[in-house]
């Protein structure tokens, strides 16, 4: 199972200083170095932490997979037209959310999201559709043509005791049918070396992408050992 690191946070500490550091390229190269099989940044609209140059300056220096999620906009088309990550991942986004708070609406934001995959897919660059873990969400990125989605695994993570069990069980179903309609599967979100195991466990997901848990224990054990920890609960890829 491959392994993606969100590396936007280290861009949040810069932020809360506008000083230049710390530096999410460095952060990149060590996460690489501790095995990261991708790096994920999400540019969004009010560029709270990852900025353009940033992105331009991992494209051209990060050789494994570069993740860029992104909200469904004309002015992000453009910039991943232009950049051209390895892939990118549309997701949801609200001005006053802490992060994503949940999967794309694929029934109201329809014609937004087909035009992106159809732009983005259409230059060359897989899309990914990061969703709720539903069937029906499932079914409509197929019907969109996108070729990979992401199961928001957050309510797994953020459920206690059998509610836990419920969410796992609906990641596990939307994961199987993902499969099944021969969608490339990924999934994310909230997880952390306690809670990554049993999803890590679920058979056939492609990659996992993780932010906040590997750059919070990176602060206690530097990132390149936080990236070799989580992978460690990996299955081999
Ligand atoms: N996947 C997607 C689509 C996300 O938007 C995020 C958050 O940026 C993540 C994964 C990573 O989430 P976390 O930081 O909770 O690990």
């Amino acid at each position: 199972m491959l392994l993606g690191v969100n590396v936007d946070h280290v861009a949040t500490v810069r932020e809360a200083r506008r000083c230049g550091y710390p530096d999410p390229l460095i952060a990149a190269e060590l996460a690489v170095r501790g095995g990261a099989d991708g790096i994920t940044v999400h540019l969004r609209e009010d560029r709270r932490h990852i900025q353009d140059s940033d992105l331009h300056i991992l494209r051209k220096k990060i050789k494994v997979e570069l993740n860029l999620e992104m909200a469904a906009t004309p002015e992000m088309i453009s910039i991943a037209l232009r950049e051209r990550p390895d892939m990118v991942t549309l997701v949801p986004e609200k001005r006053q959310e802490l992060t994503t708070e949940g999967g794309l609406d694929l029934i109201k934001s329809v014609s937004k999201i087909q035009r992106a995959i159809d732009e983005i897919q259409g230059a060359g660059i897989p899309v990914s559709l990061f969703i709720n873990p539903s069937k029906k969400d499932v079914a409509l990125s197929m019907k969109m043509c996108a070729v990979m989605v992401e199961i928001h695994t957050g309510r797994y993570a953020d459920a206690k005791g059998e509610k836990r069990l419920v969410e796992l069980k609906r990641v596990r179903e939307a994961v199987r049918e993902g499969l099944e309609s021969g969608l490339l599967v990924n999934a994310g979100h909230g997880l952390n070396r306690v809670n990554v195991r049993q999803v890590a466990a679920i058979k056939g997901i492609r990659a996992l992408y993780i932010g906040h848990g590997i750059i919070s224990d990176s602060l206690y054990m530097g990132i390149e050992e936080a990236v070799r920890e989580m992978k460690k609960l990996l299955p081999d890829s």
